[in-house]
């Protein structure tokens, strides 16, 4: 549990807070001090337990919904968090995944996933830009997809892997301003996005077997790394992604002598 609050008098909007990993960052952040704007798509109650628990710590933190993908979600997500509203941390949270590969994925869903994952957070950054104040943070959760094959998420990769370049643009322009813009790669973490696959034992030891820390990543593992870059110590990171996988997929494993 965070004891730092290094991020009092902040605010922060955290997409997708209302459930999984995003919900993790929001109470991380909150822990940290920070006012949290958590961000929910269709989940009113899972959002409305997020905003409660960083509630009942001593923290202030309020909802926001937006369908992300549908026309106008963006501007909704920002009308609804007021006009004289100034950010210090962006976190790009919300995302979607696929299980198909080459074979099977259709258009509809490419640009499904391109949508939510890819254009929804590009839109949100560029919305966000006049209202973060200088020194700020943009975070955008990637995930380990991006420097793996993954076949059957063909889709999903190729979406990851267009987040993570938006980060070293991103930074280069917002440099002059002190916001730094990096990316957070998690590996396989155990959230309602996840729970078909690690339900079942093969594929969990799997999952388990190829990183170098032997187990599955909780939300507070990625928290925790968000928390870092979103405070003050990280102050001299910009543009880069940074893995949160527990050493996921190194390369070929070696039995411990
Ligand atoms: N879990 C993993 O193993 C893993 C690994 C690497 C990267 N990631 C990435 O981490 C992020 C969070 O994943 P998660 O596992 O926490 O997922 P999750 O448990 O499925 O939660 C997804 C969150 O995103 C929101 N969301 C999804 N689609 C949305 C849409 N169309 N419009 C608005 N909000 C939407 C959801 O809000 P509502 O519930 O309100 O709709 C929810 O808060 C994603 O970007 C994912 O790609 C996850």
């Amino acid at each position: 549990m965070s004891t730092l609050r290094n991020l009092q008098n902040k605010t922060a909007l955290v997409t997708g807070g209302s459930r999984g990993i995003g919900r993790g960052i929001a109470l991380r952040l909150a822990a940290d001090g920070a006012r949290v704007v958590v961000h929910y798509g269709s989940d009113a109650a899972a959002a409305k337990e997020t905003v409660a628990r960083i509630e009942a710590a001593g923290g202030e933190a309020f909802a926001v919904q937006a369908s992300f993908g549908t026309e106008g979600a963006v501007d909704s997500l920002f009308a609804q968090l007021g006009e004289d509203v100034e950010l210090d941390i962006l976190v790009n949270n919300a995302g979607i995944g696929s299980a198909r590969g080459i074979a099977e994925v259709t258009e509809v869903e490419i640009n499904r996933l391109l949508a939510v994952n890819v254009t929804t957070p590009l839109l949100v950054v560029q919305r966000a830009i006049p209202l973060l104040r200088d020194g700020g943070r943009i975070i955008n959760i990637g995930s380990v997809a991006s420097r793996m094959a993954v076949p059957l998420q063909i889709g999903y990769t190729a979406s990851k892997a267009a987040l993570e370049s938006l980060a070293p643009s991103l930074a280069i322009d917002l440099g002059p301003r002190g916001i730094t813009v990096n990316t957070v790669a998690p590996g396989v973490v155990r959230t309602d996005m996840t729970a078909h696959f690690l339900a079942v034992p093969e594929l969990a030891a799997g999952v388990e077997s190829v990183a170098c820390l032997g187990r599955i990543g909780e939300v507070e593992d990625v928290a925790d790394i968000v928390a870092f870059l979103a405070g003050p110590q990280s102050r001299w990171i910009t543009g880069q992604t940074l893995d949160a996988s527990g050493g996921t997929w190194l390369g070929p494993m070696q039995p411990a002598a």
